[in-house]
């Protein structure tokens, strides 16, 4: 075989991975459009008769403390891009005070919240409402109930755009926090909410509303799917790995980030140290009750 037909052999080779690459990329775009413009049939949340017992500063609680919305949607919750230019994209929450939200009902709302789905079915991108689908409808409720309180602050929306990275890596079912909506079963029943009190009971329903999506269903840590790849691995927060601690090291940690190892925690820990210290005892040492019990 001449050097010609080798050459001609390998860019012909070339040309067919090429064009694999191209219908790859192709292919996953046409499934994200259709990810995008799927219906969810989600049952109805009736989320009116919930709201008329609806307590607003348990909503406030889980808003700006235990959920951490602001980390998205702004400290104003008026919106904030948290992720731009990164593989997966540009994500931006959006304006989620009555400027914004003045447009919808309490039950679009709520299904936002509880399903990541818009009003018409159609999925929100990166809202990790499958953390929020553990939440009770009361909670649900007192949520919605806050929001409509806050006051209104005037700024669009901000851009919202997934990178070809985040549509192949949805598509393989790699990010799957980018369309929520698609890990709730409709079939779920919905969460009993346990009495606020230091109980395992109300520690496992914070924790599993909260901490799970970064620690994992089991607890037991590990690689954070879609995080950025600078982040460390999270830790295992079971009694393997957290046993010699004692209430008051696990509230220490959550409060400053320093560990009884003398370990200061690394982003994004660190930055839920902010969130941790406006904990109230209660719900750290309801947390640490349900922690040490694994
Ligand atoms: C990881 C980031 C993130 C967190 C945390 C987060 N959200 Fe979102 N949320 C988003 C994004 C992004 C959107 C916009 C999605 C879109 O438009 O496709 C959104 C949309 C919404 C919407 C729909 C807004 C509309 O205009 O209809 C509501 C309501 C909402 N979020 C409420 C909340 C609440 C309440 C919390 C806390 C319990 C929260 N979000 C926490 C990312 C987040
Ligand atoms: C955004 C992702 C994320 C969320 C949400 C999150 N964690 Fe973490 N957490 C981490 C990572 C990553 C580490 C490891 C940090 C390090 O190695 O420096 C960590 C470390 C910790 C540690 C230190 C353990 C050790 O090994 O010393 C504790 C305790 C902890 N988390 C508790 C919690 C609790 C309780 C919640 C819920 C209220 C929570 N975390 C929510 C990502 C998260």
């Amino acid at each position: 075989m001449g050097v010609k037909t080798v050459l001609k052999a390998i860019g012909a080779a070339m040309l067919i991975l090429l064009l694999i690459d191209v219908v790859a990329v192709f292919w996953a775009m046409d499934q994200v459009e259709k990810k995008m413009a799927h219906k969810f049939q989600f049952p109805p949340l009736n989320i009116s008769e919930k709201m008329k017992t609806a307590d607003r500063e348990t909503g406030r609680r889980i808003v700006m403390i235990r959920n951490r919305c602001p980390e998205c949607h702004g400290e104003d919750l008026g919106g904030k891009t948290f992720m731009k230019g990164a593989a997966l994209g540009t994500f931006s929450g959006g304006n989620i005070t009555p400027y914004e939200l003045g447009k919808k009902s309490d039950e679009d709302v709520a299904r936002a919240v509880y399903y990541g789905i818009r009003p018409d079915g159609t999925p929100l991108i990166f809202m990790p409402s499958v953390e929020y689908h553990n939440l009770a409808l009361e909670d649900v409720a007192a949520v919605v109930a806050y929001l409509r309180g806050v006051p209104a602050v005037a700024r669009p929306n901000g851009e919202i755009r997934i990178a070809l990275a985040g549509k192949l890596f949805s598509v393989a079912g790699k990010a799957p926090m980018i369309f929520s909506a698609e890990m709730i079963s409709p079939s779920a029943v919905p969460v009993v909410k346990p009495p606020e009190v230091i109980s395992v009971a109300f520690g496992k329903y914070l924790v599993v509303s909260s901490c799970a999506g970064c620690h994992g269903e089991r607890l037991e840590g590990g690689t954070i799917e879609g995080g950025d790849p600078s982040w460390p691995p999270a830790s295992n927060l079971r009694t393997e790995k957290l046993g010699a601690w004692r209430e008051e090291d696990f509230i220490k940690a959550m409060r400053t980030g320093l560990t009884p190892e003398m370990k200061i925690t690394r982003e994004p820990m660190l930055g839920l140290i902010e969130y941790g210290k406006q904990m109230n005892d209660m719900e750290l040492r309801a947390m640490w009750s349900y922690l040490s019990t694994l």
